[in-house]
């Protein structure tokens, strides 16, 4: 394929989406529902996939909820979340059937309301809950002030619930990664206490729980996430008896546990350094092609694993630092990695980057509109330009 196609190159393999999908919903309390996430990986084939395969869908841009509608999903099952949604970004959601909201805060209750008494609609909301505590993972919520009501809000903002809207449950995304079974059950159990504390104290009993998730999968190297055989039933026990009264349905959402699996990058070695210390490969796919630049937390540490499928020799390894072709010394995609020697023109496989591969830069993650750019001289604008979001258009090949 690198051949045919060059480099640098993502595929996918959709057996690879089923047959993880089916193995997260037997590890799934019978009955059950998965969302799938789409900021983990929005292309249309994938999502129209995971739509086959049973999974609703949780979005949280207009971009994803588009990408949602183009792959068949149904508005009115869509699951709309995160933080800072503006009214333009509810409005739109809204005139294309959404809705059921994850709401986060107060304001956005008001902006919900308001766009609800315009369209002369009633919305469906579960209010997210933040999290005061969670188990071990790599990527925690649970500091207790970006995400969702704390349960004294959640209290004050059941009271005052608006004409339009109706809390019809709870949400609680403890957070991702959590790589055992031990530690998917701990968050659970956390997400149902916090849950219940809520529920008791708003009188409020829910008719839906999304419990969030954190199914874990390697990102960008070699590996599986732990077996989830054991996680039906001790989860079915958990999730037995809830207080103040059982609810009639139980989400959970994942996105990285359907789709890493699923992708590979392949990227060309261009140069090879010999330096004290080890080796220092530029391939030509940085950090603009796999995990962007900084700050969104899955950005790829020095840690990615890869497999020289060029090497056709007996396996000779050295440590080599891997590096892209951009002018930053940010660029690096692996540090002290070891690599089957590594000649120009070989080709390198990096597995697991079905999730947050492509469009977890920075301009592309969440699908999200590139920010305007205004060029002006003196007072004058001159002109402006905005980068084209990753929106992704089928290619010939
Ligand atoms: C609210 C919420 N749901 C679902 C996900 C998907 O996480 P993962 O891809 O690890 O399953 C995230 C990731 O940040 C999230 O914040």
């Amino acid at each position: 394929m690198a051949h045919r196609y060059g480099t640098p190159l993502y595929f996918y393999n959709l057996a690879d989406v089923r047959a993880r999908t089916a193995d997260l919903i037997a590890g799934l309390p019978a009955g059950a529902r998965v969302l799938y996430s789409l900021k983990a990986n929005p292309l249309l084939p994938i999502v129209s996939q995971l739509r086959a395969a049973g999974c609703g869908a949780e979005v949280s841009s207009p971009g994803e909820l588009d990408v949602a509608g183009a792959a068949g999903f149904d508005a009115t099952t869509v699951l709309y979340t995160g933080p800072g949604k503006t009214v333009h970004d509810i409005e739109h959601a809204v005139t294309r059937g959404v809705s059921r909201f994850s709401c986060e805060s107060a304001t956005e209750l008001q902006r919900l309301s308001d766009v609800a008494a315009q369209h002369q609609r009633q919305l469906s909301i579960l209010l997210r809950l933040t999290p005061t505590d969670s188990p071990a993972c790599q990527l925690s919520m649970g500091d207790g002030r970006h995400f969702g009501f704390q349960p004294r809000e959640a209290v004050l903002a059941c009271a005052a619930i608006r004409d339009g809207l109706a809390v019809d449950g709870f949400h609680v995304y403890v957070g991702s990664q959590l790589t055992t079974v031990d530690a998917l059950v701990a968050g659970a159990a956390h997400a149902k206490e916090t849950i219940e504390e809520v529920a008791t104290a708003t009188g409020v009993a829910p008719r839906i729980v999304d419990l969030g998730g954190g199914f874990p999968w390697p990102y960008a190297a070699h590996g599986q996430g732990c077996e989830l055989a054991a996680l039906r039933n001790r989860l079915e026990t958990l999730l037995a008896n809830w207080c103040p009264a059982r609810p009639t349905e139980v989400w959970f959402e994942s996105g990285r546990r359907l789709t890493a699996a699923a992708g590979s990058l392949l990227t060309t070695v261009v140069d090879v350094k010999k330096r004290t210390g080890g080796v220092v490969v530029v391939v030509d796919a940085g950090i603009n092609v796999l995990g962007g630049m900084s700050g969104l937390g899955r950005v790829l540490r020095p840690s990615a694993t890869f497999h020289n499928l060029s090497s056709s020799r007996e396996p000779k390894p050295v440590t080599a630092d891997v590096v892209g072709p951009l002018c930053t010394p940010l660029d690096r995609l692996a540090a002290r990695t070891v690599v089957d020697t590594p000649h120009i023109g070989d080709v390198l496989q990096v597995p697991n980057v079905g999730a947050y591969g492509l469009t977890a830069s920075l301009t592309s993650f969440l699908s999200r509109e590139a920010p305007l750019e205004l060029v002006l001289d003196g007072d004058t604008v001159v002109s402006s330009w905005r980068l084209s979001a990753h929106t992704a258009t089928a290619a010939s090949c």
